[in-house]
């Protein structure tokens, strides 16, 4: 069975992302074609879950070492890079060796931030095992770790050196988790119109019956790689696009205390994005009310309702996104998205009760 293959072509690094089953196959090839030392850098949930997975993606690589992570917002920091660079060094890797990151986005984002440092920077690998990883973050090098409390201050682009993409890690992903992959897929559906409705089902698919179709990633992966071939580094603006919903998403987060997962409120934050449109007249209100009723069947964490909207704009505040306290946000119009676009806080409130208001009616 062969894998599909997508090449990654920035202006750093080209790369590919290998899907399928065998993606194994071809990570093997890896391994098993390098004399260098590799550190397997572990989600400790998936060594547990699939150890079958993890023993037939180890099975050719003679000189491996391994550290388990407890994969957490909180271990998201320069604490644990600190512990990873110390086993780098004290196990004499060098500038040959690599990392291979075996997890979600929080655990590719601590790898990619290590391999970037670690002696001006070595290789790594992203073996992504939740749907969000697989679908986002772990394409396109944005690496980084937690600092002084605001998410992912501290950080570096360093794209991967190979992707290898194995569906079946997502059998026992719970359904928090799966609904977090489905945010970023909801992201995709709203940033490509003319793929609206292909995502809309795939997203279906995916929530009622947990299978997902190579298709689905392979169309994200596609939608992703053209934006970062072409604007790397955030500087064009053109990658501002991927971070819709993610404005009210990490004030979301960060006011939840990490409780409740990144792509769970990007997911929130992308029909607060689509009510602020509204609110500011750049969208119809029939084409809103069509926006939130298609994804009125996916149950949103009780806990969003409970998070004081005060936290969630004084957490958008000191986002990154930001500066000079204004508070930017990427916002969906019918045809196209307006990029840093900058709203007062007397909206912003609104829009969120709103949305607390309008989520009280799906059934949650
Ligand atoms: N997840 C947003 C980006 O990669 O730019």
């Amino acid at each position: 069975m062969a894998s599909n293959r997508l090449s990654i072509k920035t202006k750093s690094k080209k790369y590919f992302v290998f899907i399928g089953e065998n993606s194994f196959e071809q990570f093997r090839k890896v391994v098993s074609d390098s004399s260098s030392k590799f550190l397997f850098i572990f989600d400790k949930n998936v060594n547990k879950k699939c150890s079958n997975l993890v023993t037939k993606l180890l099975s050719d690589c003679k000189n491996h070492n391994k550290l388990v992570l407890v994969s957490s917002e909180k271990n998201k920091s320069l604490q644990t890079v600190n512990k990873i660079l110390r086993y780098l060094s004290e196990n004499k890797f060098d500038r040959e060796s690599s990392l291979v990151s075996i997890g979600g986005g929080l655990i590719g984002d601590i790898t990619g931030f290590t391999a970037s440092v670690y002696q001006r920077g070595i290789k790594y690998y992203q073996i992504p095992t939740t749907i969000l990883s697989a679908v986002d973050s772990s394409v396109g090098g944005k690496t980084g770790v937690n600092f002084n409390g605001i998410k992912n201050l501290v950080g570096t682009f360093y794209q991967p050196d190979g992707v290898f993409i194995n569906t079946k890690f997502f059998d026992t992903l719970p359904k928090k988790e799966v609904i977090s992959g489905i945010g970023e897929l909801a992201k995709y559906a709203m940033i490509i119109p003319e793929l609206y409705d292909f995502f809309l089902n795939e997203i279906k698919t995916i929530y009622f019956e947990k299978s997902v179709n190579e298709k689905v990633i392979i169309n994200s992966l596609k939608i992703k790689s053209a934006i970062v071939n072409n604007d790397e580094k955030e500087v064009s603006g053109l990658r501002k696009v991927l971070n819709l919903g993610h404005t009210f998403g990490h004030g979301f987060e960060s006011a939840s205390y990490y409780k409740l997962k990144h792509g769970e409120t990007v997911l929130c934050g992308l029909l607060c994005a689509t009510l602020l449109s509204e609110r500011l007249r750049m969208i119809e209100c029939n084409y809103c009310k069509k926006i939130l009723d298609d994804f009125s069947f996916i149950k949103i964490n009780k806990l969003i309702k409970t998070i004081d909207t005060n936290s969630v704009i004084s957490f958008m505040k000191s986002d990154k996104k930001n500066s000079s306290g204004v508070i930017r946000f990427v916002i969906p119009t019918q045809n196209e998205l307006m990029i840093d676009y900058p709203v007062e806080e007397k909206i912003i409130y609104n829009v969120i009760e709103k949305f607390k208001s309008v989520i009280s009616n799906y059934d949650i």
